[in-house]
């Protein structure tokens, strides 16, 4: 390990917690989530605790799902990930405010310039999570009857991602000469249009918008599949990813890395963060009671549905609840990232469904430490060597988990010069430790 490498940690903003029984805990508010008030309140614990970034997810319920389980579901209170990114932008001064945009459902035009926006109107901490979408529901709202197959969504990603990249890069920086005199607003050479014909787009720019304080917003990536992968590792200036043990993290790690060469980049240019769901509490037992205290509240019919999403879609009806995770389970169509990781685990402690799906279910699959702060630095620090470049936090509770990570974990990370103690620079960019890419005209 590089001595003197730095820690990058990222969390997940979400207003009440992102354990799926954050909501019924006796001290949740009981309010809707559809106030701004929650969501600054917790960007102030993260940047206060000196944070690289917050990542606003955005997966849609399932809402084909039968009534008895919809009724059970905390998906639908949310606000849209941009306009919370845009009001985060003039809120925050320093963490980095990373949104989730569909490669599935969205334009690239329209992606391009929401981004390009939201990094001139947070001054350069803007990054884009492109996702692939797979919920069958969310397909029926984009006037389609399914989702695309797997392959087909990435195929999909790949041109995306490069007409978005095309578009960020319609202007010189010094294009706008805005000459009063004259009466000439831009440099004519200053302007790229982008002229793309591909299989999935046709976009000729350019892009009413002036290249970024970052140079382009920050990319970000979270498949895990082979297509994943080698998108993550062609564009992503940021991974996350999920793994239940060190050795599948130090292969994920050495892979993507590996990739990243082999598209001719420089591997310390993509940063890998591993989610970690931490339950952080004075001794080991009480932060393991606190997590069993959750994970009592989540409803048993909404933890099989969970699970069957998690392994990918998979019909679970045909199996019984109380019987061994069959070893044989159909792929299905949905997300495959999560489904080796709990397929280990069940193999490995020999689980049934239901105590798989009990198991998981309010983790959402990510890997989960209970523990006292110093213990949860200590997993982190042997993480961080050969395994990941930082972390994605997922907390069970919000503002309270990240209030205690924030107060008992990252001073112990700091007194182990594993974290920094002041933000590095003003841009996403500068903190990781990225590169800005250079404009058009000098590559
Ligand atoms: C930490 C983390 C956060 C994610 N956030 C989102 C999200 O907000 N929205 C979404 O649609 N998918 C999200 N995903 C799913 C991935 O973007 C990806 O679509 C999924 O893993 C399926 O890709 P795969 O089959 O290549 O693994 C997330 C995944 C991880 C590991």
């Amino acid at each position: 390990m590089t001595a003197g490498r730095k820690m990058r940690l990222g969390s997940f903003l979400t207003a009440v917690g992102e354990h799926m029984a954050a909501w019924r805990h006796p001290d949740a508010p009981s309010g809707d989530r559809a106030s701004f008030r929650p969501y600054l309140e917790i960007a102030r614990v993260a940047e206060d605790a000196l944070f690289d970034l917050l990542l606003i997810g955005d997966v849609g319920p399932n809402s084909d799902a039968p009534l008895e389980t919809l009724v059970l579901n905390h998906g639908y209170d949310r606000l849209d990930p941009m306009m919370l990114t845009a009001a985060l932008a003039v809120t925050t001064r320093h963490i980095g405010l990373v949104a989730t945009g569909s490669t599935s459902f969205e334009t690239p035009y329209l992606i391009a310039r929401r981004f390009a926006s939201a990094d001139h109107l947070s001054g350069g901490r803007a990054g884009w999570n492109c996702v692939t979408t797979s919920n069958v529901s969310m397909a029926r709202n984009f006037s389609q009857d399914a989702p695309a197959a797997h392959d087909d969504r990435y195929d999909r990603a790949e041109e995306f991602v490069d007409v978005v990249r095309g578009l960020w890069d319609s202007w010189d920086d010094d294009a706008f000469v805005r000459d009063k005199a004259s009466g000439v607003y831009f440099k004519p050479e200053g302007l790229h249009l982008l002229h793309h014909v591909g299989a999935h787009f046709k976009v000729r720019g350019p892009l009413d918008a002036v290249r970024s304080p970052q140079g382009r917003p920050v990319i970000v990536q979270a498949g895990s599949s082979e297509p994943g992968r080698n998108l993550a590792a062609r564009v992503a200036d940021v991974v996350f990813t999920t793994h239940q043990t060190i050795a599948s993290a130090r292969d994920f790690y050495r892979d993507i890395r590996a990739r990243a060469a082999g598209f001719g980049r420089d591997p310390d240019a993509v940063k890998v963060l591993v989610a970690l769901m931490p339950v952080v509490d004075a001794t080991q037992a009480a932060a393991q009671a606190k997590l069993g205290e959750l994970d009592a509240l989540v409803h048993p019919t909404l933890a099989l549905a969970r699970l069957s999403h998690a392994l990918g879609g998979v019909d679970l009806s045909p199996y019984a609840p109380d019987a061994p995770v069959p070893n044989n389970l159909p792929k299905g169509i949905g997300m495959q990232s999560r489904r080796q990781p709990l397929l280990d685990l069940a193999a490995r402690e020999n689980l049934t469904l239901l105590q798989l799906a009990g198991r998981t279910a309010g983790n959402r699959g990510h890997w989960t430490l209970a523990d006292t702060g110093s213990a949860i630095a200590d997993h982190m620090q042997e993480w961080f060597d050969g395994g990941a470049d930082g972390f994605l936090l997922v907390p069970p509770r919000t503002p309270e988990s990240l209030r205690e990570f924030a107060a008992a974990v990252v001073p112990e990370l700091q007194r182990r010069g594993l974290f920094r103690t002041v933000y590095e620079g003003s841009t996403l960019r500068s903190n990781l430790g990225l590169p800005c890419p250079a404009p058009r005209r000098a590559r």
